[in-house]
């Protein structure tokens, strides 16, 4: 793919510091970054991405950020600049707004260091636009990626009208009345930036029509000097079956998966796969296993819930704080109803992706159940690897609802005890129902792929369709 640019703040490498200082390959951790890297790897695309931290820096400056068949081009922002973009902006405040996570009350806090953080995320966006303009050929369609880069729209659209480019939004999009929260130059930076794209995709209709709707919100569409969306459409991304099949059937993952045979034996197994993540709900997940064990005690001893959950931006208090909620509710629901023979919660913070796949081909029931979420790509992947006829207890408020609602179990994120239900439910389904599940599934999740989300990316870079309205 010659002529196509990526661009994105996490890149296909990610490098971590190893006891001698040295920079080794890290886990991208999944996300978009894990979706992107094997479909672009050999295709000649080029990849604009950022140094996250000491480790890319240095694994850049000793020329290890090559792969195969991608061009990759490394930003090496200044670490001040960088760290109050990334933390303080796109992961303190515009994640929290696209998933309605602020505590109101108290949070969020738009004072004079805000500030200064928004103005680094200008110019940490003004330096990815400037190295996009500097590497992309002319006429190159650009597909930029997420909530870091919202403003480079505008930005290439004045210094590059000649390309194409489309952004894509992998989270929810905030409601407008939540947009009105930020500070009226941010809401309107960040619309006027994205409204300078050729087109804007979303995992889902509901987020395509929340982003609409802020075009439509007369405060809003004032402070963005523009009352006109860009064309905008839907996409849904979808695991690469070929991909994720072939890491089932590897030796690694065999070797995990008989690992986890032993620790189960012949229990009942329920999963989850998920990042340390405020909006993944793992604390009411555990709630309502706990709710499982009080209200029906014959299940006592006969299931175990395998929670692996990996750490994630841990330079953020909030992520550390709720990591240590996590790990306090296991401990105290495993000392109240564990016994010698019996760990109801098993936690595993460790990114394995061996482990979660194993996982994932194992469990009589994958429980996700997030408080909102672009899409979650755990929900579709489960169901292609899984050999059990497992049962996906499936937030309403995830993306992929939209497309898995015909053969997941849906629960209300919030409800605790509609949650122990729906566990209790999957639990108990006869083998027969499982399997019509798993069937719509696996078909649903088979005829949308990865690289039909890729497709539809390029597709919207071209020219707008007659009958298409801006
Ligand atoms: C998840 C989200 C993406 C986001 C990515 C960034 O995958 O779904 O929307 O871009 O996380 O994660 P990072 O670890 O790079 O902050």
């Amino acid at each position: 793919m010659p002529g196509v640019v990526v661009v994105s703040n996490r890149g296909p490498l990610s490098f971590r510091l190893d006891a001698t200082g040295d920079p080794v390959l890290a886990g991208t951790g999944g996300g978009l970054a894990g979706t992107l890297h094997p479909m672009l790897a050999g295709t000649g695309a080029t990849w604009v991405a950022a140094s996250m931290n000491e480790a890319d820096r240095l694994a850049d400056a000793r020329g290890l950020m090559v792969e195969d068949g991608i061009r990759i081009v490394t930003l090496a922002p200044e670490a001040d600049v960088y760290r109050m973009a990334y933390d303080v902006v796109s992961n303190a405040t515009l994640w929290f707004c696209h998933h309605h996570l602020f505590d109101l009350p108290r949070r969020p806090r738009f004072d004079h260091h805000w500030r200064q953080a928004w103005d680094a995320y200008r110019t940490l966006n003004r330096s990815f636009a400037d190295a996009v303009a500097t590497v992309a050929e002319a006429g190159a369609i650009v597909l930029v990626q997420d909530y870091h880069l919202s403003l480079t729209g505008s930005m290439l659209a004045k210094s590059r009208p000649d390309l194409r480019t489309v952004h894509f939004t992998h989270t929810p999009f905030a409601d407008p009345n939540m947009l009105r929260s930020l500070p009226s130059f941010a809401a309107g930076d960040l619309l006027s930036g994205m409204a300078g794209f050729s087109a804007c995709g979303f995992h889902t209709a509901r987020w395509e029509a929340a982003f609409r709707s802020s075009f439509a919100d007369v405060e809003l569409a004032t402070f963005a000097g523009t009352g006109v969306a860009p064309r905008t459409f839907t996409a849904p991304l979808g695991p690469d079956p070929g991909a994720i099949v072939a890491e089932a059937a590897s030796p690694s993952c065999a070797a995990a998966r008989a690992e986890l045979d032993e620790l189960v034996g012949d229990r009942a197994l329920i999963v989850r796969v998920d990042r340390v993540e405020l909006s993944k709900n793992l604390l009411r997940g555990f709630w309502a296993f706990e709710e499982l064990l009080e209200t029906r005690p014959d299940w006592r001893g006969r299931v175990i819930h395998l929670a692996l959950a990996y750490p994630s931006r841990e330079g953020l208090a909030d992520y550390l704080a709720y990591r240590a909620e996590v790990e306090h509710t296991v401990e105290r629901i495993n000392q109240t109803w564990g016994t010698a023979e019996w760990t109801p919660i098993v936690l595993d913070v460790a990114d394995n992706r061996d482990r979660s796949v194993a996982a994932l081909s194992r469990y009589d029931v994958l429980l996700v159940n997030p408080i909102r979420d672009g899409l979650n790509l755990v929900a579709k992947e489960g169901p292609l690897v899984n050999t059990t006829d497992g049962v996906v207890v499936l937030s309403r408020e995830a993306g992929a609802w939209e497309e898995l609602s015909t053969g997941a179990v849906g629960v209300n994120p919030f409800d605790v005890t509609g949650t122990a239900l729906a566990l209790e439910l999957a639990l108990g389904m006869d083998s027969d129902e499982r399997a019509a599940r798993s069937a719509r599934l696996r078909n649903v999740v088979l005829g949308r792929t990865a690289a039909d989300w890729l497709a539809d990316q390029l597709a919207a870079g071209g020219p707008a369709a007659p009958s298409e309205t801006a």
